[in-house]
């Protein structure tokens, strides 16, 4: 489905993937991992479009994306809902949702209704602007505006960053929940454990690069990976 092949891409003249090859199959659920600023987001961003590679392709069902607008590529059947939950502050949780429909012409009635069936707190808190949820929710808004563009790979960048442990586990439940119904998932993770535990492959990235890659299961038995990423949490599975 997707296929980064040899990617270089940076931000002017800072080169910050130098070479990156990366694959996530149909209803595939993937992660990445890697320290902060390995260029986990950079990678997203760029298969988004919101990042121009400077060499090498990004391959989506046989589309060129790296030369494509972001409207093409959303189109084409990506979305991501981005760090740091960045939600529409001062429109409604409603008005979030629909933003993330923005491309579509089809109705989105029943959609929205799919994304309340996921995250009914959403439901409850429709009317009210999105600043006024808490982290969590504000999370939960961010992948149900992401899923409200019908994507058939869905990024996701830290979606547990900041949340409390029973929102944590909570998020990944659902994030298996929209996994199930066929969505692809490309998922970026500080929480190495639970990413490694929900997902079926994973890539470990290091300033820039893919270090490793394998099944989930490998690389939670990998000595470097449990080092590196796991600690304790590890070392008990
Ligand atoms: N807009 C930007 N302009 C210049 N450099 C940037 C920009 N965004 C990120 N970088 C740099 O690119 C490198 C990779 O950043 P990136 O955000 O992709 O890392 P990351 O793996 O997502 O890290 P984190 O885990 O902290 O989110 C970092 O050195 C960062 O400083
Ligand atoms: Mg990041």
């Amino acid at each position: 489905m997707l296929k980064l092949e040899n990617v270089y891409a940076g931000y002017g003249e800072r080169l910050v993937l130098e070479g990156i090859n990366l694959e996530v199959g149909d209803s595939e659920i993937v992660c990445l991992i890697g320290a902060n600023g390995a260029g986990k987001t950079t990678t997203l961003k760029t298969i988004m479009g919101l990042v121009r590679p400077q060499k090498g392709q990004v391959n989506f069902n046989g589309d060129m994306l790296a030369t494509q607008p972001v409207n093409r590529i959303v189109q084409a059947g990506i979305s991501m809902a981005p760090e740091g939950r960045r939600v529409f502050g001062k429109m409604t949780v409603l008005e979030n949702l629909e933003m993330g429909a923005y491309l579509r012409k089809d109705p989105i009635g029943q959609d929205i209704e799919e994304v309340y069936r996921l995250f009914p707190v959403l439901k409850e808190r429709a009317k009210q602007p999105a600043r006024v949820l808490s982290g969590g929710e504000q999370q939960m808004l961010a992948i149900g505006r992401a899923l409200m563009a019908k994507p058939k790979l869905l990024l996701l960048d830290e979606p547990s960053m900041g949340l409390a442990p029973l929102m944590v586990e909570k998020i990944f439940e659902i994030i298996r929940r929209i996994w199930k119904t066929g969505t692809a998932i490309l998922l970026v993770e500080q929480n190495a454990a639970m990413a490694l535990e929900v997902s079926q492959r994973g890539y470990v990235m290091e300033t820039g690069k893919i270090a490793m890659e394998g099944s989930a299961a490998e690389l939670r038995r990998n000595p470097n990976v449990r080092k590196a990423f796991l600690g304790r949490a590890g070392e008990r599975r």
